[in-house]
Parts: structure tokens; C-alpha cells; sequence
């Protein structure tokens, strides 16, 4: 697996990941992957080896895992979703956490989950999902990422938070999302589908709502300031950019 600069493995269904240590000082990495293993891929380069080791060794006492757009979708382990992006990362932080407890001193460390769904099948199946886990901290959150985003805060009492937004097309309102990542300490990585995106962008009907996904309603006098010449998902890239960093 590739994890430096950009990776293109198919077409059909490319997506990028906007990935940035701190909402304060972005260091944002741009990444390809085929859709079949793309949220596998991300979520364990995000926080298997280093992420979850590096946070819960390096003196944090909690790690806090936001999945904004958690499913579970399209997943085939329906009972467990153990290959859900979520199911994954949960395992993974699990597993890294028992490693660490016994090779550090302090307080006990803690693992919590905050998944939000609006599809409430995926609702219903993400608390069913709770009941098994009962070892871990859970809150479900039921309905639209954006207006659940004050409760989740509120329930987030300390420790890195790492937040993953992996929304199904790109109807996303990205400046409240950016207020709630920047209220947190942590890292975050977005996904989303690139060709869609730049496609979207010049319909006049939806111009409104690629506004909100760029955070920036006058997004076509920003783009115009861009280099002549960029591949359509490029300039949307580079709006996106502009976003996470105000
Ligand atoms: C691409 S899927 C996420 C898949 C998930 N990462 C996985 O591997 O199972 C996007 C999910 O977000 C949900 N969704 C769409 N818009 C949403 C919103 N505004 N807030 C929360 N969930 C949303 C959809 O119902 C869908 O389950």
C-alpha cells in the first residue's frame, strides 16, 4: 500500500482523503484508492500501527474515534460488521489499547466511539452494534452529522480525537463540520469522491450545495484566483484546502 503522494488504482471510483494532523496547522496528504479496499485502507493507515499506539502510548488517557458518516453500508459481515470502516477501527483501537495498558503506568485508558448515521436501518443495526461491544464506550448519534455535531462535543470530555468523514456523495455543510474539528484536539480524514464532486460543481442547479461542501458560497470567484488550467477535482481540492485551514 502507497501512503505518500498520490496513488491511482482505478477510475470508476476514485475518491481522495483530506488528511490533516491539526485543523490549526493542516498538513493535508492527497491519496487514490480503489473503492474495494478503500475504507480498510484508510482507516488502518490512519490509526492502526501509529495513530492508536502513538496516541495512547504518547500520554493521552483516551482516544475518541468520530465516525461522522459510520454506516454500517454495504458491508457483508452484517451481524458483526467486522468490515465496516468502523468495525475495523474499533478491533484495531481495542487491540492497540490492550497492548499499551500493561506496558505504561497511569489511569486506565479508554477507547470511545462516537458513530452518527442518519439512515435509520444503520441506526437501528450501529445500536445493536453498541449492545454487543458493552465493553466500550459507545454513543450513537441518529441523523444528519452536521446537527448532531454539539452533542457529540459535549460528549467528548478529554483525550485526541480522531474524526473520519466518508459521506456517500458530497452534500455535506463542511464549515460546521470544520468548527467541530477545530474545537478538538486530533486529526481527521475525509473522503470523498472526487470526479462526483467536480462534476457536480458546474450544475448550475447544485451550485448552492458545492458551496456548502467547499465552505465558501462565492467559491467560483475563489476558483477563478486558482491557476489556469487545473483539472476540475484538483480546483475542488484546492477549495476544500482553503476551508480546513480558515
Ligand atoms: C459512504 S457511506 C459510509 C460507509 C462507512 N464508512 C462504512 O465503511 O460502512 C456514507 C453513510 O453516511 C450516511 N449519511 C449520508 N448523509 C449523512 C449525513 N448528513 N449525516 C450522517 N450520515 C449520513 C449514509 O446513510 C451512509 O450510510
Amino acid at each position: 500500500m502507497e501512503r505518500s503522494g498520490t496513488v491511482s488504482l482505478g477510475r470508476s471510483c476514485r475518491r481522495r482523503s483530506l488528511r490533516s494532523f491539526s485543523p490549526h496547522e493542516p498538513h493535508h496528504r492527497a491519496l487514490r484508492w480503489p473503492r474495494a479496499n478503500l475504507y480498510q485502507a484508510c482507516v488502518l493507515a490512519s490509526i492502526s500501527g501509529d495513530l492508536g499506539a502513538k496516541v495512547l502510548h504518547g500520554g493521552w488517557d483516551a482516544f475518541n474515534y468520530v465516525d461522522g458518516f459510520a454506516g454500517p453500508w454495504k458491508v457483508r459481515d452484517e451481524e458483526g460488521c467486522s468490515d465496516a470502516s468502523f468495525g475495523v477501527a474499533v478491533d484495531l483501537l481495542e487491540t492497540v489499547r490492550e497492548f499499551v495498558e500493561p506496558r505504561r503506568r497511569g489511569p486506565r485508558l479508554k477507547v470511545r466511539f462516537y458513530p452518527c448515521e442518519k439512515d435509520p436501518d444503520a441506526v437501528a443495526r450501529l445500536r445493536a452494534y453498541a449492545q454487543r461491544k458493552d465493553h466500550i464506550e459507545i454513543h450513537v448519534f441518529d441523523g444528519a452529522f452536521e446537527d448532531n455535531l454539539d452533542q457529540i462535543a459535549l460528549r467528548i470530555p478529554n483525550g485526541f480525537t480522531f474524526t473520519f468523514i466518508d459521506p456517500t456523495n458530497w452534500v455535506v455543510r463542511i464549515e460546521e463540520v470544520c468548527d467541530f474539528l477545530k474545537g478538538r484536539t486530533g486529526e481527521f480524514l475525509f473522503n470523498f469522491m472526487t470526479e462526483e464532486v467536480s462534476r457536480h460543481s458546474v450544475n448550475p442547479k447544485v451550485a448552492h450545495q458545492f458551496g456548502d461542501f467547499v465552505g465558501d458560497p462565492n467559491w467560483e470567484d475563489t476558483a477563478k484566483q486558482l491557476p489556469a488550467g487545473l483539472k476540475g477535482e484538483i480546483r475542488v481540492l484546492h477549495l476544500l484546502k482553503n476551508a480546513f485551514r480558515s
